[in-house]
């Protein structure tokens, strides 16, 4: 007689990365200050879920807490079914700052460390395993190039070669893109989206932009200005970039603005979307600054 016990969390039909009443706060001695209230929503494997919201509405610091750095005052963060306590390779960030490679190694080392410091792979298939995501972000040909000389582009499809070499449960991105000029930044959402075509990663990505939260998420959370309450999810897996311009991106644009800033009842989403797109005046920018 043969039991068979399935072990495997992720076998599973449940959520991947579940953010469950999180309220997260920084406390200094004289006062505190709550980053997030009771914040909740599920992350499913191969999801595209982006958090969009204003500067300084907690986005980086759930993202912190995700990691790990950061535990709740309330709430919890389980991956696999398991709370979040401690940092740990399955959840591996990818920053805003081009600094984030160590500037005396090459890209191939960049690549390469993590998978060696985490005791992850040996030498010989850490160095293979990097070589395969360097292809895979198209820098072959700059592995041997140390940081400073790439565009700032090419640094962060590094640092995306590099999260995606330790093939984290979930790569959590925050603002990767914020610090590229816009054409770069256009192409960087367009490789990340072919990228996740053929690898089908997990993706929370960060945003303040309505445009790339739109463009890059399958489901968006948008969180409200200070302190970061999520106020709705969109479905948003029908938009790529060549929907950017479209009547329906637009409305959906206008419609996500009304609900993060317009002063509505929000215990009624569909009156507070609709009230959007009847009072609120389209600027010319779709960035969410505070
Ligand atoms: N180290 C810190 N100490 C105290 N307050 C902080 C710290 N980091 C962030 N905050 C505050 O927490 C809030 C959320 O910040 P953050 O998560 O960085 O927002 P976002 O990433 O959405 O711009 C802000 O009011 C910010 O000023
Ligand atoms: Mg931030």
């Amino acid at each position: 007689m043969a039991t068979v016990t399935h072990l495997n969390h992720s076998s599973g039909t449940g959520p991947l990365l579940q953010v469950d009443g999180v309220s997260l706060e920084y406390r200094t001695p004289q006062h505190v200050v709550r980053a997030t209230h009771q914040v909740s929503f599920d992350v499913h494997e191969a999801d595209r879920f982006v958090l969009l919201g204003a500067s300084g509405c907690g986005k980086s610091t759930l993202l912190k807490a995700i990691a790990g750095f950061i535990a709740p005052v309330e709430g919890e963060i389980r991956l696999d079914g398991r709370a979040i306590d401690a940092p740990g390779p399955d959840r591996i960030v990818v920053f805003q700052e081009f600094d984030q490679l160590p500037p005396w190694k090459t890209v191939l080392d960049n690549v390469a460390f993590p998978l060696l410091a985490s005791r992850t792979l040996g030498r010989a298939e850490a160095v293979e395993r990097a070589k395969h995501y360097i292809d895979k972000v198209g820098l072959t040909p700059f592995a041997s190039a140390f940081p400073h000389t790439l565009s700032g582009g090419m640094k962060q499809r590094v640092a995306i070669a590099r999260a995606l070499a330790m093939q984290p449960r979930v790569l959590l991105m925050d603002e990767p893109f914020a610090a590229l000029d816009a054409l770069t930044r256009r192409k960087m959402q367009e490789e990340l989206l072919a990228l996740w075509d053929e690898v089908r990663f997990t993706l929370l990505f960060v945003t303040h932009s309505i445009e790339e939260a739109l463009v890059v998420g399958n489901r968006i959370g948008l969180l409200s200005p200070h302190p970061g309450r999520l106020r709705a999810e969109i479905n948003s897996h029908h938009f790529d970039l060549l929907s950017q311009g479209s009547a329906e991106f637009q409305q959906t644009t206008q419609r996500i603005h009304g609900l993060l800033f317009d002063d509505v009842a929000y215990s009624a989403p569909a009156q507070a979307a609709h009230a959007g797109l009847r009072h609120r005046q389209q600027t010319g920018s779709q960035r969410l600054s505070a």
